[in-house]
């Protein structure tokens, strides 16, 4: 038996995950090595990827050394995270030329991005390959073993892959990605994944529901419902409509030991429905990833987020309204396209206001081919850039810390994830906040994938410390 690990670099640190699972090495004769970076509908696929590979006789393995097939499922979403893997790819090119017929595959948006100018840029690389083509993943790499370099960034306006059952290949056995959309039809203006994913599509309901019971029937106790904006989920057939919040409910309605969460919620769509299904069922995680991007509407219109600053408070009112309780998080671009600094003052003002729980901050990184690349100019400095993002880290490291503040004394349910890393006496796991909670394991005999009350004594910015509570 060997150990797979799927290694998950998070440029945009969402969703970060390293766990290995063992698999039996003498079904497969070869063995392909893999590693994600950016969002988890990335980390998602590579499971996808490893599901098509395990049908055609390679094996997955964590060390790279073992590979005849490495592959490298890549993100575009900001320059920084391309030279990440442009650097990666230079590692890799020296493994190349110690070991003949070692085949390297570039994955994902970079991939798309760049089409086959990467074989150009990149010589060692012998295949390309999109988001939606992973498919045809066997027969290029067939072609590949005779010398012949591949791509294949062919776009597709109904692919989901929801037939295949995806390899769970870094897994806690606890915890799930499944994937509801593909693509998406905004086009914000700084955003380069609508011509690296394409058009949205919604996956069959059915085959939805089918992949998370198979999960909680395999002892897995969490999914999340992924999608670059949930809110848009729509499946239609001849005598039916689900919606994403009929989606939500019948994922609920699996069993009430399943715990639902979901990404990205858009300002533009959540509705009245998706908030009262969260109500409704214990098992949905109060928990909502609402980006805002900026706080002023003149920025937010030169995105095309398509909402204004009042549409997005009138979102967190309403939320606070139905789920007084509901922890919200967010997404914000600091230095776009002419923001002056009385509109970067609106985005700390709007992050006052919604007091979110979390965010994932970063300034702005102008992208090739984007709306904004070929209207505006990028012309904020990189310094003011980077001094306003420091203002919104600052914002929202307090603002964290005090949110925390308020869950000292508070006892909540948490799903058991694992060990700690720290200190193999404790286990992690999170509560319905998504917040992560670290607890001496005691002589209780819990597992992972337990649900236990934990109360909370002390916090940290990032984690909360506690104590398991027994139940009566
Ligand atoms: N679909 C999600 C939404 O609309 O909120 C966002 C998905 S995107 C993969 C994740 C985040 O990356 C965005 O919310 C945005 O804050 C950030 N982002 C996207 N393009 C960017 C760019 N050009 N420069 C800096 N940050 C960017
Ligand atoms: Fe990008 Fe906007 Fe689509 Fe999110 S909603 S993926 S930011 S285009
Ligand atoms: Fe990156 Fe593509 Fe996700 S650009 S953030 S991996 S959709």
């Amino acid at each position: 038996m060997i150990e797979v690990l799927n290694k998950v670099h998070d440029e945009t640190k969402q969703g970060e995950a390293f766990a290995p699972f063992a698999i039996d090495t003498n079904v497969y004769k070869k063995h392909f090595y893999i590693e994600s970076y950016g969002c988890a509908m990335n980390f998602s696929d590579s499971e996808i990827v490893a599901s098509i590979l395990n049908d055609n006789g390679f094996g997955a393995t964590k060390n790279h050394e073992e590979a005849d097939l490495i592959l490298i499922n890549t993100c575009s979403i900001r320059d920084k995270a391309e030279q990440v893997i442009r650097k990666r790819l230079t590692e890799f090119r020296i493994l190349k030329r110690e070991k003949k017929g070692l085949l390297i595959g570039v994955l994902g948006c970079m991939a798309e991005r760049l089409k086959a100018k990467l074989l150009e840029e990149e010589k060692l690389v012998d295949l390309v390959i999109g988001p939606d083509a992973y498919r045809s993943l066997p027969t290029l790499i067939e072609e590949a073993e005779t010398g012949q370099k591949g791509v294949n960034v062919l776009l597709s306006r109904d692919e989901t892959y929801g037939d295949i059952s995806p390899v769970r290949l870094n897994s806690n056995g606890v915890t799930a990605f499944v994937s509801i959309t593909r693509g998406c039809n905004n086009m914000c203006s700084f955003c380069v994944v609508p011509f690296t994913r394409g058009r949205e599509r919604s996956r069959e309901a059915k085959s939805i529901i089918a992949e998370a019971k198979d999960l909680f029937d395999k002892g897995y106790r969490e999914v999340t419902l992924l999608g670059q904006n949930v809110d848009s989920y729509k499946f239609e057939t001849e005598n039916e409509v689900v919606t994403f919040a009929n989606l939500l409910e019948l994922t609920a309605q699996i069993s009430s030991e399943l715990r639902v969460r979901f990404s990205t919620s858009h300002p533009k769509d959540i509705t009245d429905e998706v908030l009262f299904t969260m109500k409704k069922y214990d098992n949905i995680c109060k928990c909502i990833h609402l980006p805002v991007q900026s706080g002023n509407t003149r920025v937010l219109e030169l995105m095309n987020r398509t909402y204004t600053r009042e549409w997005y408070i009138s979102k967190i009112d309403r939320i606070r309204e139905i789920m007084p309780e509901c922890s919200i998080t967010s997404d914000f671009i600091a230095g776009f396209c002419t923001e002056t600094e009385e509109e970067h003052k609106d985005t700390l003002s709007i992050m006052e206001y919604s007091r979110f729980d979390y965010a994932y901050m970063y300034y702005y990184s102008e992208r090739p081919g984007t709306l904004a690349e070929r209207k505006y100019e990028d012309d904020i400095p990189e310094e003011i850039k980077k001094r306003r993002l420091q203002e919104i880290i600052d914002v929202q490291s307090r603002l964290s810390r005090e949110n925390n503040q308020h869950d000292l004394g508070q006892i909540y349910e948490v799903l058991i994830e694992a060990e700690s890393k720290k200190n193999s006496n404790d286990w992690k796991g999170r509560n319905t906040h998504n917040k992560v909670l670290v607890f001496s394991k005691g002589n209780y005999g819990y597992k992972a994938g337990d649900y236990v009350n934990v109360k909370v004594n002390r916090v940290t910015q990032g984690t909360l410390l506690g104590e398991i509570v027994p139940q009566p």
